[in-house]
């Protein structure tokens, strides 16, 4: 049964679907109004699903809906009606984040954290719990035992009004597990780990790990997964004070590395950022038939989802899905090797001087997948790479070859706004030599540094004829460059 409230909702998307000519070309983006956390990223019927947190009637966040949309390559993405609304008395307020799996019988389970506010004493008590819906890959009855999980099946201290983001797995002896965030008696943010054979009746196994005040307070949008020889425990950080160049203040992203026995609670042995941009926040992964972890995260931040495009039907984007591997205690990520297919019009320089500003025939453009190799000759102690530049505008990616430090600028890239435009993260050349693959879309800019030891994320808000692509440093830097524009989507 499609309640009035979702049906609503799906003749809204279908009437008002902006154009997508205003859009980004392969980074998937609301159907119309707004979007935030990817949810339900997964495999099902050898497709992949993707979700999102969605207010379909204007673009700021609102009561929360879940978007849908289907891919078979993480690039070309097939629009489906809104699969959840906040219609029963235990999500009235919304959807919240979630993830889905595949069942054994060929259905697809969706969980997410259902908000209910109420009054009592003159006050507002916001209830989170964890809600289960099954359905066809399109259509989801919400299940009658809803709530499955709720603020009794919390361990002592844990806040009902902070409990949420549920991430769900099969174990391989057939059992589910679920990695869900809370707020403890600290104040700050845990990992509460649920089991059950059903995935609908859960009990409380151990905390995987706890924040203690030490990582920001509260804790969002877990996942839990092998890589390599580790276990990763995957976060979004509210509030963090900030960290070296490592965390900034505010909302961050962390993949938590260490070990874990059967049974027993995961050891952290390190905590690496997940993402060093401005833009990016409640990622998610699933598990590809290959083998391969891959990662989606919204791209956008908190602070600045105030700024909006003016005449956009949409805000918010997601980022291109990327591949994680392990590589000596370190994630490294790379954009999915699908994007490869999609590359058209190949452009190349070897052993081009850098020094004083340049431009180069045939590199330029806001769709496009490219990677400099720099070789800094004695003495250069930086390189700008400008892009997105035209008119008034442009965009730096400004490499400190000196202090090994690489500074995202998009103080210039058309938003009027005085908000968070300058971020600067560690990323040292290797062996004399520095790696930067960028891959933009229009909108937005990822940069991947040294084969993806670093990833850093921005949107751009420049219009998209500002296209120009330079490159400067202070002394000689050797480069080579390999440019491919994006098509055929
Ligand atoms: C993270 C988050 C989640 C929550 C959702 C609500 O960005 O705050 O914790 O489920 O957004 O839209």
């Amino acid at each position: 049964m499609i309640s009035e409230r979702l049906q609503h909702a799906r003749e809204f998307e279908s009437e008002s679907g902006g154009s997508e000519a205003d859009r980004p070309a392969f980074h998937v983006t609301p159907t119309v109004g707004w979007m935030n956390d990817p949810n339900g990223f997964s495999v099902f019927g050898g497709e992949y699903h993707l979700f999102y947190q969605y207010h379909p009637y204007s673009n700021a966040w609102g009561p929360m809906h879940w978007g849908h949309v289907k891919t078979r390559d993480f690039i070309k993405w097939k629009r489906l009606p809104a699969a959840l609304a906040p219609d029963q008395l235990y999500d009235k307020d919304g959807c919240y984040s979630g993830s889905a799996l595949e069942l054994p019988d060929g259905r697809q389970l969706l969980i997410y954290t259902g908000v209910c506010k109420s009054a009592a004493d003159g006050a507002v008590q916001e209830a989170q719990t964890q809600c289960i819906a099954i359905g066809d890959g399109q259509n989801y009855e919400k299940h009658p035992m809803n709530p499955v999980l709720d603020g009794h099946d919390l361990p002592t201290g844990g806040h009902p009004e902070d409990f949420r983001d549920p991430k769900i797995w099969r174990e391989p002896n057939g059992s589910y597990h679920l990695a869900v965030a809370n707020r403890t008696g600290d104040g700050s943010g845990a990992v509460l780990l649920f089991g059950s054979r059903d995935a609908l009746h859960w009990e409380f196994l151990h905390t995987l790990d706890a924040s203690h005040g030490k990582f920001g307070g509260m804790w969002e949008c877990p996942d839990f997964f092998r890589l390599g020889e580790k276990y990763v425990l995957m976060l979004s950080l509210q509030d963090m004070f900030p960290q070296g160049l490592e965390f900034h203040a505010g909302n961050n992203t962390a993949w938590l590395i260490g070990s874990m026995e059967p049974d027993t609670a995961f050891s952290r042995q390190a905590v690496q950022p997940v993402d060093y941009g401005i833009d990016f926040y409640a990622p998610q992964t699933l598990l590809a038939p290959d083998g391969r972890r891959i990662m989606i995260g919204w791209m956008q931040n908190w602070e600045t989802s105030g700024c909006k495009v003016e005449g956009h039907s949409w805000f918010g984007q997601m980022t291109l899905p990327r591949e994680l591997r392990m590589e000596n205690g370190r994630i490294f990520q790379r954009p999915v090797k699908e994007l490869e297919a999609y590359r058209r019009g190949r452009m190349a320089y070897r052993d081009v001087t850098v020094q004083e500003e340049i431009s180069l025939a045939g590199i330029s453009g806001r769709v496009l997948d490219m990677t400099l190799t720099l070789r800094p000759t004695a003495g250069a102690s930086w390189f700008r790479l400008s892009i997105a530049k035209g008119g008034n505008y442009s965009a730096a990616i400004y490499s400190s070859l000196a202090q090994g430090t690489i500074t995202l600028d998009r103080s210039s890239s058309g938003l009027n706004r005085d908000i968070l435009h300058i971020r600067t993260f560690p990323a040292a050349m290797q062996e004399g030599i520095l790696q930067l693959r960028l891959v933009m879309d229009r909108f937005s800019a990822e940069l991947f540094v040294n084969g993806g030891a670093q990833a850093a994320t921005m949107v751009l808000y420049a219009p998209a004829e500002a296209d120009g692509i330079c490159f400067a440093a202070d002394r000689p830097v050797m480069m080579d460059v390999e440019k491919y524009e994006l098509g055929g989507f």
